[in-house]
């Protein structure tokens, strides 16, 4: 008996650690080829010779893309991304899912956005959901970093489970979308693609397309490595997961731990440029998964009162001027 406990007590506690540390070191790093293949931009995709990294181009021709071999019900997406230096204003970077080509009218889609702006200005996150053909409701939020991530490699992360979706950098959460019962079909919930892709997004990328790609600082070059795909490979065909013990590595993340979330509501607080939940002028009434933080609602209120306040008048004008995002304008 005394064997079972002691067993249960190592297990309890190589458990805790994981949770505690929440680390996914231990996720198998794969080659390009055992996981993607390229999607568009021809010679715009290049692999590195060790095969696990890829570069990814925007030039005057085109820009480019891969997508994974495998749809995928739920997992653990991850990628090292290094972005484009300098002047990248109007280039959109994306590591996402998606499941729109199988599904037009009601796809599904995790989005991490990166949108790049003038020189001396930084990048900007941008994170998004949509299920079952909810584009009418945008769920986007933005954010600034506390790092410039065209210096160096930083991780990008999705976990995708039947409850909630976690967004990490660095293995950071910066967001949590729990699924609730009003969200309905809205909450992600086919099986999907995962893409990474860069492109010209000239018309709404940097303050709601002022600034346009500039040619002249091409080309914009994306890289990728450190490729982790830890999910349920579905049958594309049957679309119905037979996921086994795949989720049940201790390596992948299950939720996120009390130290995390107070990181993650110390990066919100810092670095969380837009919500909408909080966005007024989009949103009477906020969709109803929305948990309003009175902290970050004034938080954003001072940072643009015509967007997330009572700027009423300013609101009104705004509206209709601009069929954009208003916070847009704000988004440097
Ligand atoms: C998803 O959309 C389809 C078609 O619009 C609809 O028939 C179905 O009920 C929706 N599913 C959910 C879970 O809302």
């Amino acid at each position: 008996m005394g064997g079972y406990y002691f067993l249960g007590f190592l297990l309890f506690c190589s458990l805790l650690c994981v949770l505690a540390s929440g680390s996914s070191r231990n996720l198998p790093i794969i080659a390009f080829d055992e996981g993607y293949t390229p999607l568009f931009g021809d010679n715009n995709l290049v692999i590195h010779r060790d095969g696990k990294s890829v570069h990814l181009t925007l030039d005057e021709r085109t820009g480019s893309g891969f997508v994974s071999h495998d749809i995928y019900l739920h997992g653990y997406f991850r990628a090292s991304i290094k972005l484009p230096a300098d002047y990248t204003a109007g280039v959109v970077v994306a590591f996402y899912m998606s499941n729109g080509d199988m599904f037009q009218k009601n796809h599904d889609e995790i989005d991490f956005e990166f949108l790049g702006n003038i020189r001396g200005k930084d990048w900007r996150i941008q994170t998004n959901v949509y299920g079952n053909g909810s584009t009418s409701i945008g769920r986007e939020e933005r954010y600034g970093l506390w790092f410039d991530p065209a210096e160096d490699f930083h991780q990008y992360s999705i976990l995708w489970t039947d409850s909630q979706i976690i967004f990490y950098v660095d293995d950071i959460p910066i967001r949590e979308v729990k699924r609730t019962e009003a969200m309905g079909g809205d909450f992600p919930s086919k099986p999907m693609t995962l893409y990474a892709t860069i492109w010209d997004g000239s018309d709404w990328a940097t303050n709601g397309g002022k600034y346009r790609v500039n040619y002249k600082y091409a080309p914009y070059v994306a890289e990728f490595s450190d490729l982790i795909l830890h999910g349920c490979a579905v049958d594309p065909m049957e679309h119905a997961a037979k996921c086994d013990n795949a989720q049940a590595s201790e390596a992948v993340p299950s939720g996120v731990t009390p130290v995390q979330r107070i990181r993650m509501e110390n990066f919100r607080k810092k670095h969380m440029t837009y919500s909408y939940c909080y966005d007024k002028l989009r949103y009477k009434v906020p969709p109803s998964e929305c948990v309003i933080n009175p902290k970050e609602a004034e938080r954003l209120r001072k940072f643009d009162p015509v967007t997330f306040g009572n700027g009423r008048h300013n609101a009104k004008r705004h509206r209709h001027h601009s069929k954009a995002s208003p916070a847009e304008t704000a988004s440097f």
